[in-house]
């Protein structure tokens, strides 16, 4: 786990681990707990990952992941931490004011389709081994960049996240590709051909990918043939207008619904404080939150004013599309990030 994980388990993260112990000291039930600064466009906001949610069977309903979930939440009340994120959609996130948010477009691209006919011939591929992660991690880094909606990642961040997703086991068959259109770097891939994709036998998952749209489009077919497979699954970003077009233009099947996992914001008053450079760019004004009980909030903008009740409904007028919500965009959950 500490080398699949390593933005939970390091001696650094060591007091982000919650558990309770048995009589001997063993622990039996543990949360993970992982900080990340997101990057929403020109909005930088502070997060926690929630992850690693385990209960020895012999302990399990007895309320032990609720109560440390409980605490966690309150210690990241007590930081001001603005939002979290957890890895899962069960009841016992949702009684405690989790829900899917979001808007994330997944695109399918199949081997033998036309498809392959509108993709550019002058891309190629190159495997990035594990040993060389170290010496490619800044190119790779300045592609991850470029997106928009994206974690916060320090070089050394980023060299450990691809170390630890190239180890995990259930995720079988990780391979990194760097992208060249003409001989120059362009983007990459990072595919994985895992056990938790059995549903879909024969589909490479893309979990992260960066750079030029049209490179990487171009780069599937290459990939799909590396691998032996029959069609690739990768996200997109709605307002990735150079992604989307690509997507459009080769009229590859595509699927929309919420990020990976569930959301829940922390400090409501630190989210509408970090979002606020977003607000004033994307929407024109900042919105105005005075809370008017412990899950009661009044949000006034131009739009009026909004009375909303608990964390799930908050959650939903933030991150749904318009009109039933203000669309702030979020990254991928489910990337090397995912904890
Ligand atoms: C999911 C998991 C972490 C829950 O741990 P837990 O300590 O049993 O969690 P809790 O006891 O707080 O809550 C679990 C259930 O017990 C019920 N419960 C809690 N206290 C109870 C009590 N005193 N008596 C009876 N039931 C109780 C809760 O209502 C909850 O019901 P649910 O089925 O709607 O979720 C545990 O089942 C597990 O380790 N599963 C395998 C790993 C996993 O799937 N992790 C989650 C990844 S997203």
């Amino acid at each position: 786990m500490a080398h699949e994980f390593p933005a939970v388990f390091s001696a650094d993260n060591a007091s982000n681990l919650y558990y309770v112990s048995d009589k001997e000291g063993m622990p039996v039930s543990h949360v993970g707990v992982a900080k990340f600064t997101g990057v929403l466009d020109c909005a930088r906001i502070s997060m926690a990952s929630i992850g690693a949610v385990c209960t020895l069977p012999e302990y399990q309903k007895r309320g032990l992941s609720t109560k440390i979930l409980e605490r966690v939440i309150s210690d990241l009340e007590v930081e001001e931490v603005a939002l979290m994120l957890v890895s899962g959609r069960r009841g016992l996130y949702s009684r405690l004011g989790c829900a899917e948010a979001g808007n994330i477009i997944t695109a399918y691209f199949e081997k033998s389709s036309p498809q392959q006919a509108g993709v550019s011939h002058d891309t190629s591929i190159r495997e990035i081994r594990r040993e060389d992660f170290g010496k490619n991690v800044d190119k790779l880094l300045a592609l991850y960049r470029c997106h928009r909606y994206r974690y916060s990642r320090s070089k050394e961040l980023m060299l450990d996240l691809l170390k630890g997703y190239s180890a995990r086991r259930k995720e079988v068959g990780v391979r990194l590709y760097e992208v060249l259109s003409c001989g120059m770097q362009a983007g990459y891939v990072l595919t994985s051909l895992g056990e938790r994709f059995e549903r879909e036998p024969g589909t490479l998952r893309i979990p992260e990918w960066a750079g030029s749209a049209s490179s990487v489009i171009s780069a599937l077919p290459l990939v799909i043939e590396e691998y032996g497979v029959e069609r690739a699954r990768f996200q997109v970003q709605p307002s990735d207008i150079n992604m989307v077009s690509c997507v459009r233009r080769l009229g590859l099947k595509t699927e929309t619904g919420p990020v990976q996992g569930t959301v829940r914001p922390v400090s409501v008053s630190s989210l509408i404080l970090e979002l606020g450079p977003w607000f004033e760019e994307y929407l024109g004004y900042r919105v105005e939150l005075r809370e008017e009980s412990r899950e009661g909030w009044l949000l006034r903008g131009p739009f009026g004013e909004s009375k909303l009740k608990g964390f799930a409904a908050l959650t939903k007028w933030l991150f749904d599309p318009p009109p039933s919500g203000l669309g702030v965009p979020l990254m991928f959950t489910d990337d090397m990030n995912y904890v």
